[in-house]
């Protein structure tokens, strides 16, 4: 709560430094932020460390708040994990983070990260997929 006061004083002090310029700029649809890592059907596995990475789209956006693992249907996806952050938010200018996914995740081809930004909007990765080559999970989880 502290660091998020902090955060926000201190842009706060750069938009009034920064106010003299006007322009008209419509409100973003997206965290700030261009989802690089995964890209579309990367492969990625249970219980290994993964990097995710990002490009900033919009200079002013401060920090990532959280990341979801979703999976299923674009346009109704299902929540996995709420935030994979263990940390709490991340700056947008750190560019990547290290994910250690989760050993008890399904083998899937259609997870999907959401990254939710300062602003409140979310910006989506592309479909990747998952392997988990633990027997014991697999056998449990799989239809
Ligand atoms: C960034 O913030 C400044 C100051 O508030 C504003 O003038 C500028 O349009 C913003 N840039 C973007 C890309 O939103
Ligand atoms: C990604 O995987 C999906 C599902 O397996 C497939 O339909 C699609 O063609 C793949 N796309 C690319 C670019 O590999
Ligand atoms: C993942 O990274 C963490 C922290 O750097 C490390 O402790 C762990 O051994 C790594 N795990 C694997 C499977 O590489
Ligand atoms: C949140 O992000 C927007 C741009 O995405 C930026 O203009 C704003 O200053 C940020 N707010 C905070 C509290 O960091
Ligand atoms: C956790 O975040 C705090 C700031 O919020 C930072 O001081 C600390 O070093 C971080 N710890 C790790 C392990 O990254
Ligand atoms: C993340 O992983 C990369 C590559 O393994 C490493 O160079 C970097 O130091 C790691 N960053 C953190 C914050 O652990
Ligand atoms: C295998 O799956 C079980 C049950 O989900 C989990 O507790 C265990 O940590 C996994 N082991 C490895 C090596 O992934
Ligand atoms: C994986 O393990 C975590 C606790 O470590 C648990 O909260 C979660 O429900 C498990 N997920 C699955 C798919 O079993
Ligand atoms: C899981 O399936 C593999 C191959 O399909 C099999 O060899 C293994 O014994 C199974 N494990 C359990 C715990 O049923």
């Amino acid at each position: 709560m502290k660091f998020y006061t902090a955060i926000l004083y201190f842009s706060c002090l750069i938009a009034s430094v920064l106010g003299q310029t006007s322009t008209t700029t419509p409100a973003p649809l997206n965290a700030g932020v261009a989802i690089t890592n995964p890209v579309l059907n990367a492969t990625a596995y249970a219980g290994s460390n993964y990097t995710i990475s990002w490009t900033i789209l919009d200079p002013n956006a401060t920090t990532i708040e959280t990341i979801s693992l979703m999976d299923g249907n674009a346009a109704a996806l299902t929540l996995v994990i709420h935030n994979i952050l263990t940390n709490g938010s991340i700056p947008v200018s750190d560019l990547h983070y290290n994910w250690t996914i989760p050993a008890n995740l399904t083998s899937r081809q259609d997870y999907a990260l959401a990254m939710r930004g300062n602003n409140s909007y979310v910006t989506y990765s592309s479909f990747f997929s998952i392997i988990n080559n633990n027997a014991t999970s697999n056998n449990a989880t799989s239809k």
